[in-house]
């Protein structure tokens, strides 16, 4: 039977997500990985309990997460019934459609069809009457942006989600969202995109002080670049690693000399900082003043909580900010 730590919110940094009544914690749990059918239940439950016990009140799903598609939130929802669910109102969970999900053309994109269907799908799985965020996690140039929109906002007028985040939206789209989301009386509450030392894509297009400038708050996923910056890849691919076990999105040929050259020269800054390369890494993401939060994923409790350390790391100097560049150069 679990019982929560009861010291679980002192440690926890809670930001304001833009402009919105919400507070997430700085650290966010994803479940992209670790949470299909391929992983052995009680690691996945461990990891849950452990984020629930340091504080980490937003879980980040989508449709898709496994193997199979489903599998995470079908895994979420086992454990929300059977752990937490005395604590269904200290959680924020968020899920997402729009990326391939089921046969046939309503399977996939962000049609009003598949949106509404895929969420219904989200919330069996779940065991849930709502999700407290759901997200459209990609841009469908070929529908309409009104008729997503009109969709993501019928949503929570029905009660389905209570706040709608956009992913991974071009620019001007973001934009259009932004403004449509709002006049409708449903504004965008948070953009997640991938940020990143080793991506900083959202900060050189714009997309996080037009967040900022729009009253959203971001939410930046991969933090840790899905295990490279860390210590993981220092001394070769361990076997029980993404890379080696798991090498859908990340694989042995992105480990070149030149990305092994700027893990090590950021963890040897790290061990400068007196902190892990992980630590380091998300509290770089933390410095920004319009991030709210990053998504970590984990494969156990004690890489969960080591991550927690960026809680408390210290403030970046001038000069190690610009020692930063110069190895990402
Ligand atoms: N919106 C989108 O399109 C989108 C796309 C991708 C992800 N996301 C979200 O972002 C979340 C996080 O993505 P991610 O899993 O790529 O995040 P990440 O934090 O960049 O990478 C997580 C992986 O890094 C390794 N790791 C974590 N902490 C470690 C530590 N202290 N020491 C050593 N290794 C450590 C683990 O890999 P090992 O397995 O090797 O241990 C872990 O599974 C996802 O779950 C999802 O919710 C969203």
């Amino acid at each position: 039977m679990y019982s929560a730590n009861p010291t679980r919110y002192t440690e926890m940094t809670y930001r304001r997500c833009g402009q919105s009544g919400i507070l997430l914690p700085a650290i966010s749990l994803g479940f992209w990985h670790n949470f299909g059918n391929v992983t052995p239940e009680m690691q996945s439950r461990a990891i849950v309990r452990a984020a629930f016990d340091a504080g980490i009140t937003h879980f980040d799903l989508a449709n898709n997460y496994g193997p199979d598609p489903g599998a995470a939130e079908q895994r979420l929802g086992k454990f929300l019934h059977d752990d937490l669910s005395a604590y269904r109102d200290e959680l924020f969970i968020s899920t997402k459609a729009a990326y391939d999900m089921w046969d046939g053309p309503y399977g996939s994109w962000a049609s009003r069809k598949h949106l509404m269907a895929s969420l219904d799908q989200s919330l069996r799985r779940l065991q849930l009457d709502y999700v407290d965020l759901f997200y459209c996690h990609r841009y469908d140039p070929a529908t309409p942006l009104e008729e997503t929109l009109q969709a993501l906002v019928d949503i929570v007028r029905q009660g389905k989600a209570l706040y709608i985040g956009l992913s991974r939206w071009p620019y001007q789209a973001a934009q259009t969202g932004y403004e449509y989301l709002r006049q409708h009386g449903v504004p965008c509450l948070i953009y997640q995109g991938r940020l990143n030392l080793f991506d900083q894509a959202p900060k050189h297009e714009g997309i996080l002080r037009q967040a900022a400038e729009n009253g959203v708050g971001f939410i930046g996923f991969s933090p840790l670049a899905q295990g490279l910056l860390t210590n993981r890849y220092l001394n070769g691919i361990p076997a029980d690693s993404r890379m080696a076990h798991d090498p859908r999105f990340l694989h042995a040929d992105m480990l070149t000399p030149q990305v092994l050259a700027r893990i090590r020269g950021l963890n040897d800054l790290a061990i400068q900082r007196g902190e892990s390369l992980s630590a380091m890494a998300l509290s770089w993401i933390l410095s920004h003043p319009e991030v709210t939060s990053v998504i970590i994923g984990a494969s156990s409790p004690e890489q969960l909580r080591c991550n927690l350390d960026a809680l408390a790391s210290p403030p970046f100097t001038p000069e190690q900010l610009s020692a930063i560049e110069d190895i990402l150069q």
